[in-house]
């Protein structure tokens, strides 16, 4: 991974998964260290799928300025567009993306990227940058880990 200290937040966050007591802990764990180390990472927060409506995600833990979204329908906002197509999404210029919810007016650019257990989409982890195009294939593959290991930890 390009970024050295990508390395080593995956590590600690393993780490700190071993034995984390629930998965709230390890949800917030996972954002402060993330927002801390990475500058260009603004925002970091979960929306996980509502339990009782598998059609909602509802805000979890974040780092980051409060946001009005803590409910979006899975048919709205980037967010939404990860679970529907079951992928990455990353948005260069969220200005140019009609899908865009706004949180903050510094946000230049988003991605977000699905967490599963057991094979299924539970939900996911979503990072704004206030600077333009601030995410590609190492920052992906980065936090594609991070939520293998939170899956992970769901299944057990
Ligand atoms: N921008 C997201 C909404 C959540 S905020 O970024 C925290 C979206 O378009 O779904």
């Amino acid at each position: 991974m390009a970024n050295p200290a990508f390395d080593k937040i995956v590590s600690e966050i393993e780490r700190f998964a071993d034995t984390a007591k629930d998965f709230a802990s390890l949800q917030k764990f996972s954002v402060d260290l993330i927002a801390r180390q990475l500058p260009d990472y603004n925002w970091v927060g979960f929306y996980m799928l509502d339990p009782h409506d598998q059609n909602v995600l509802l805000l979890g833990p974040f780092h980051g300025t409060p946001t009005e979204h803590v409910r979006i329908p899975v048919t709205e906002g980037i967010c939404g567009a990860a679970v529907a197509k079951g992928e990455t999404v990353i948005v260069e210029d969220v200005a140019a993306d009609p899908r865009y919810l706004a949180c903050s007016i510094e946000t230049k650019s988003e991605i977000v990227v699905p967490i599963r257990a057991n094979g299924k989409i539970v939900g996911e982890i979503d990072i704004d940058s206030h600077k333009l195009n601030a995410f590609g294939a190492d920052d992906r593959h980065f936090l594609e880990l991070v939520a293998e290991v939170c899956g992970r930890f769901l299944e057990n």
